[in-house]
């Protein structure tokens, strides 16, 4: 037996029939998040006749049903504490129960009169001893002194918290179903969802004297439902703590952080054990993660996790990819702390191989940048028409009946919050930071060849937010003095917000499609859209329409209804681009949306320029409209 399991235990809950002994102990079980055995399901067909016969079982009837459960109790100590449920009404049968694995055995005995249990078993349908036999029961039974004791007149609850406290002393190691590492922000919220939801985890974070100093201890005391999960910031006990095959969430920086976690934990995995990269990592790097933890026969799961703090503890979209055996052991606990689509289905679903989660989730960040830039522009033409934040807020607010999501939400909230007297919004620097998901994203972009240009947009015009000082200077250089008030009426304007957003999917989802033919990872568009629904930053009454959409085609411009409604919408959006450009209004989203989609709808473009151009100094050749052959081209120009 191995050094680690004798600190399991196995907790038999004897007594005679009729006891609730099975009740009891399945209640155990899940309050402990044990596994549970019935001892009764052990019994040979032989035993089972004899006991509908109303035939008493003699010793040598029970002895091999004994050495079976015995058996079963060693094997489960390998691996973790357990329950079993068994009369063991003699010491000597009790003594076959504990062959060799004395000092990991817990008794708990449910006691009552024979009247009591006499009673509960007439009432009792479908048990096969019949209540005459209760008294065999009584005439064998020999108490168990080390047994604790619980009277049955207490209620099953009662019994269950009353075994709870007196077995807490008794430090039987419980192993833990799953484990989280990181208790930063995320983290914990994760920890505390997976708790809510039942789970027996530990939970991990590191020492570091002076700064991060009992963190996971201090944070499972200060939150109940944490009360049976395990604490620790040594990283041999937390792996120990887990049941294998072990389930470990990492939950640190993107970067190499997750290398040295991953390096950190390798000496103390199992086979088959499965790491989970939650953070916001490249998914390059998943790949090449997913394939040097294949070579250690270790699982790797790269998953996109969004919904920030409030998403991870109620309910997160989240998007895991690498070998679909792997998931579908984590899918149990993903899927049940995961946000829920108007279904009632878990906003997680099985993205497909390798770092193909990641990817999905950083073009749900892509996505995110330009939906964020798109409000951010509409805040600043409706500032440019001379309206407060509040006013901003109430016009806004009039838009969700027709463009409701989580941002334009806590645009509001952000537009309605004061500081004082004046709101908090005009106080912040307009310098937009960002953490790198939205750069993937364009590179990604890039070398896909997947004009997601909306996306690229977002990012460059947070780029230029950071040129403040230049364009505090340039502004005195260039800028009219008269600040001209736009005139856009709040209508245009919402059809304009509406046309981009449409035109920010298209982008986003047609760059999942290309990579997943450029990739093979054959992934599932409308499933991505339905994990988006609930749970994520860019949930929106808009994805829940995509959902369909996208059933049908990878493209939602090929979509009947949603080509129609662009086209009513593109003159508001041509007058309102046209207004911004006339009046010196920066509108790098909502430009690009009408300048992608003129591109898209030009049959006859100008690139003919680029190719003689690039023939003229490259001799690069171009190929011929009157030429269907394939044909290239070189002019001697
Ligand atoms: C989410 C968010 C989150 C991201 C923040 C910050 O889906 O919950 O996208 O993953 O880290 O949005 O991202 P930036 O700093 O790049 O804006």
């Amino acid at each position: 037996m191995n050094e680690e399991a004798s600190k399991t235990k196995v907790i038999y809950v004897m007594g005679v029939s009729g006891c609730g002994k099975s009740t009891i102990g399945h209640m155990l079980s899940k309050a402990l998040k044990l596994p549970f055995f019935d001892g009764d399901d052990f019994h040979p067909k032989k035993n089972i006749r004899k006991l509908s016969n109303g035939i008493p079982l003699t010793d040598e009837d029970r002895y091999n049903w004994l050495v079976k459960i015995n058996k079963l109790a060693k094997d489960q100590l390998e691996e973790n504490s357990c329950i079993i449920v068994c009369s063991a009404l003699k010491k000597s049968y009790r003594d076959i129960l504990e062959k060799e694995i004395q000092g990991q055995v817990e008794w708990v005995h449910l006691v009552g009169s024979f009247d009591q249990i006499f009673e509960r078993l007439d009432k009792r349908e479908n048990h096969f001893m019949p209540p005459e036999l209760l008294k065999s029961q009584f005439d064998i039974l020999e108490y168990s002194k080390e047994a604790l004791e619980v009277n049955v007149s207490l209620s099953p609850e009662e019994i269950v918290q009353y075994i709870i406290k007196e077995l807490k002393d008794k430090e039987i190691n419980i192993k833990s179903e799953f484990g989280l590492l990181g208790l930063g922000v995320m983290g914990k919220s994760l920890c505390r969802n997976l708790a809510n939801k039942g789970f027996r985890i530990s939970m991990f974070n590191r020492h570091v004297e002076g700064i991060e100093e009992n963190v996971a201890l201090d944070f499972k005391n200060k939150h109940e439902e944490l009360s049976i999960s395990q604490p620790f910031d040594d990283l041999k006990g937390f792996v120990e703590s887990i049941q294998e095959p072990r389930k470990i969430m990492l939950m640190v920086n993107a970067g190499k952080t997750v290398d040295i976690v991953i390096n950190d934990l390798l000496p103390h995995l199992s086979t088959g054990d499965i790491i989970i990269d939650g953070g916001n990592s490249n998914y390059n790097k998943t790949k090449e993660r997913f394939e040097y933890l294949k070579s250690k026969n270790i699982h790797f799961i790269g998953t996109g996790v969004s919904g920030g703090e409030e998403g991870a503890l109620k309910g997160p979209s989240i998007m895991p990819s690498g070998d679909l055996s792997a998931y579908n052991e984590v899918r149990p606990f993903l899927e049940s702390i995961a946000a829920k689509d108007d279904n009632n289905l878990p906003c997680c679903t099985y993205i497909g191989p390798e770092g193909s989660g990641h990817f999905v989730k950083m073009v749900h960040n892509g996505i995110e940048y330009a939906e964020m830039q798109l409000l951010a522009e509409v805040f600043g033409i409706l500032t440019a028409t001379g309206k407060d934040p509040d006013e901003i807020a109430d016009i806004l607010e009039g838009w969700k009946e027709t463009a409701n999501s989580y941002l334009l939400e806590i645009t509001i909230s952000i537009l309605r919050k004061k500081e004082g007297g004046d709101w908090l919004v005009n106080k912040i620097l307009d310098k937009a930071g960002n953490k790198g998901t939205g750069n993937w994203a364009t590179i990604a972009t890039a070398e896909l060849g997947a004009p997601t240009t909306m996306i690229a947009s977002a990012l460059f015009a947070r780029y230029v937010s950071f040129y403040k000082e230049d364009r505090v200077e340039a502004n005195e250089v260039f800028r009219k003095n008269s600040s001209s008030i736009i005139d856009i009426s709040s209508n245009d304007l919402l059809n304009t917000y509406h046309f981009a957003r449409i035109i920010n999917h298209f982008q986003g989802m047609k760059m999942i499609h290309q990579a997943s033919e450029t990739y093979g990872w054959n992934l599932n568009l409308s499933e991505i859209a339905r994990i988006w629904t609930a749970g994520c930053i860019i949930k929106s009454d808009l994805m829940v329409e995509l959902v369909e959409v996208l059933k049908s085609s990878a493209s939602i411009l090929k979509n009947d209804k949603i080509i129609q409604y662009i086209k009513s919408l593109k003159p508001s959006a041509n007058k309102v681009v046209a207004e911004c450009i006339l009046n010196e209004r920066p509108i790098p989203c909502l430009s690009e949306a009408i300048n992608f989609l003129n591109s898209y709808t030009t049959a006859k473009s100008s690139a003919n320029i680029i190719q003689a151009q690039r023939d003229y100094f490259g001799a690069h050749t171009y190929q011929r409209i009157d030429d269907d052959s394939g044909k290239y081209y070189h002019t001697n120009w």
